[in-house]
């Protein structure tokens, strides 16, 4: 098959072997083809949710973690980082702002911060629930025990981030410290889908070390796994980790694979993610354009959003930002793309 034919394939069944997902990711598609990817891919996505972009508030809630993932700037072996939690006021703060200018998820997303509890965690849920019973809330809290896990969602959470980053065993423990473990994160988002929440998944494109085989795998993983939210974004050095010096992730091949993975799941909702847009000036709508369907603009207080760093130079203001949401609005429209302000869960197509 020519990838033309495997593109169509890809779109009406949904997966391809191994092979055929290592060509489609190779760099050698000629310019009509990839051309053809991304047209079947946002022709797939206007199917699914016509030009409406979906909006989420992301409220970064601690920089503080435990792990040491080799890739982020929040790492605890950065020592020079200065660290911040977010009062339960302040998040609730954050969530008023946000609900007032139409955002209808809440994204919390955080570190690995001893100092939030699982009570502190199902509490602050609740709050957000009671005062907003219309919105969505979505946890990017890492990893937990199941009991945890389900408190949560008995609390109102209904929507859980966690990206695998890399399926390969291999690769997982060249990204990661012996501490942590792939096979943990693999159980929660096994517990996640079994508590019925939407679950996200996802990988950093162009991590160090990583392959188009990798990917393949990924790719292959994420079919099992059926996840409701997929986000990708591309690696970006964080001169303060020991993968200073290496290269940023290429910004056509992070589009390849947002292209795939929307012919892969038509319904999910895919994020065109922070780091693209910090990648590329106008990665954002690159994304969009790719099969995106979500933008989740930074409802942080703005003095803290450089303290959450995964990597340099991190986009968090103007377009980036809730305060942008015109400025996004603008952007969009020269794409014919168009805010929605609606909840946008995963069966709402
Ligand atoms: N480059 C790109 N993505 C990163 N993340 C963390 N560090 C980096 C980096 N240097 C991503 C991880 C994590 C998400 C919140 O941010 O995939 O799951
Ligand atoms: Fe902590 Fe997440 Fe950064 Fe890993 S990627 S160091 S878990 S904030």
């Amino acid at each position: 098959m020519n990838p033309i034919e495997l593109i169509d394939k890809l779109e009406q069944d949904h997966i391809l072997g191994h092979s055929d997902f290592l060509r489609l990711l190779s760099g050698n598609l000629l310019p009509d083809e990839a051309l053809y990817l991304k047209q079947r891919a946002r022709e797939v996505t206007d199917r699914t949710f016509g030009r409406k972009v979906r909006i989420r508030g992301l409220i970064e809630i601690t920089n503080v973690c435990r792990n040491n993932c080799l890739y982020c700037g929040l790492r605890k072996d950065n020592r020079i980082l200065k660290r911040y939690t977010l009062t339960d006021d302040e998040i609730l703060g954050c969530c008023k702002t946000g609900h007032d200018m139409g955002f209808r998820t809440f994204v919390l997303q955080g570190g690995e911060n001893p100092a939030i509890t699982a009570e502190k965690v199902t509490n602050l849920v609740s709050a957000i629930h009671d005062r907003y019973p219309d919105s969505a809330i979505t946890l990017s809290l890492g990893e937990w025990d199941d009991y945890s896990l389900k408190m949560f969602r008995d609390a109102g959470a209904t929507r859980y981030l966690l990206r695998h980053e890399t399926i390969n065993p291999a690769h997982y423990s060249r990204l990661h410290p012996d501490e942590m473990s792939r096979d943990n994160r693999l159980r929660c988002l096994d517990t996640l889908k079994q508590l019925g929440y939407q679950t996200g998944t996802g990988i950093i494109v162009g991590s160090p070390f990583q392959t188009l085989d990798n990917i393949a795998e990924d790719l292959l993983f994420m079919r099992d796994l059926k996840p409701e939210m997929i986000g990708i974004g591309p690696f970006l050095p964080h001169s303060l980790t020991p993968f200073s010096s290496y290269r940023a992730g290429d910004l056509d091949l992070t589009l390849r694979i947002i292209s795939i993975l929307r012919l892969m799941f038509p319904h999910a909702n895919i994020p065109s993610t922070t780091a693209l847009a910090t990648l590329h000036e106008n990665g954002r709508c690159l994304g969009l354009l790719a099969g995106a369907n979500v933008v989740m603009p930074n409802l942080s207080p703005p003095d803290m959003r450089n303290q959450y760093s995964l990597y340099d130079n991190k986009a968090a203001f103007g377009a980036e930002s809730a305060e942008g949401l015109k400025a996004l609005s603008s952007q969009l429209a020269k794409n014919n793309l168009y805010i929605t302000t609606e909840k946008g869960d995963y069966s709402d197509v």
